[in-house]
């Protein structure tokens, strides 16, 4: 199943809010993983009330996987597991809770970015990866290999400018046929001079409503009648768009590298 990374460049175009609310729409099953480095916002957002309500715990995930897997020089599907936390009411997904500040990145390391890296490309099930705004703490080993990195991106001029900047960072990463955007309150109209502007594919897109984006950016209640609301559909359809991914043929081998220069 495809692992599907989103970055973001210098503004806050939605990453984490469209990661949420494409895992939710998610047609099977899926992780979400919080690997934003300077630290998670899904348990204090969208999962806010199971987190508060004692059913979601923040101490396990990211941080409790690279401790628990720290003398491991690989690690499989199975090494994750514990760490995944079934998300109430949603099922099929699965949570890997960021880390709660930004000093604790240094305690998952490179080495343990490429372990979940490797981890995340054996699971049965697909990943959705926000990786946060891109910059000197990126985990890059999840990067390398994902099947497709979205750079969330919103049709105004500062968001363009700062995806142009994330984009010519990426591409010394990542080869072309593995990017795409990920247009964030986005007009179908826009769509188009997003792609021009930024030379990339959009693949997917989230339509700006701000009461619907409040669940998976903060978790408030979700509104009567979200699931027919336009946001969903949209959701649902970019949903099974990127599930449809194709892992890329190269991946084991490139998880494989991950794994081998560690
Ligand atoms: N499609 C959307 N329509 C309206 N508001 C949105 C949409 N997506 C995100 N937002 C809002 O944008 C703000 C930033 O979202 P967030 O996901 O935290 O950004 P990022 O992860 O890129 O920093 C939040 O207040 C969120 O509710
Ligand atoms: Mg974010």
């Amino acid at each position: 199943m495809p692992v599907i990374v989103i970055v973001s460049g210098k503004a806050s175009p939605g990453a984490t809010t469209s990661a949420a609310a494409l895992a939710w729409a998610w047609p099977s099953a899926v992780v979400l993983a919080d690997c934003d480095p300077v630290g998670g916002d899904l348990t204090a957002g969208w999962l806010s009330p199971w987190v508060l309500s004692g059913w979601l715990r923040r101490d396990i995930g990211v941080l409790s996987f690279a401790t628990a897997t720290r003398h491991d020089s690989t690690a499989t599907a199975g090494s994750l597991t514990e760490h995944l936390q079934a998300v109430p009411g949603v099922p099929r997904v699965r949570v890997l809770t960021g880390l709660q500040q930004a000093s604790h990145a240094a305690s998952v390391g490179e080495l343990g970015w490429r372990r979940l890296a490797e981890a995340l490309a054996e699971t049965d099930a697909a990943a959705i990866v926000d990786c946060g705004r891109l910059g000197p703490g990126t985990p890059w080993p999840l990067a390398w290999v994902a099947d497709l990195v979205l750079v969330a991106v919103r049709p105004l001029p500062r968001h363009v400018i700062a995806a142009r900047a994330a984009l010519a960072m990426l591409r010394r990463h990542v080869e072309p046929a593995r990017l795409g955007l990920l247009a964030c309150a986005a007009r179908t109209s826009t769509i188009s001079s997003l792609e021009h502007a930024l030379d990339v594919s959009v693949r997917a897109e989230l339509p700006e409503d701000h009461v619907a984006a409040s669940v998976f950016s903060d978790g408030m209640d979700e509104p009567f009648g979200l699931s027919r609301s336009l946001f969903a559909r949209s959701a649902r359809t970019a949903a099974s768009r990127l599930a449809a991914v194709p892992v890329a043929s190269e991946r084991e081998q490139r998880a494989e590298e991950v794994g081998s220069d560690a």
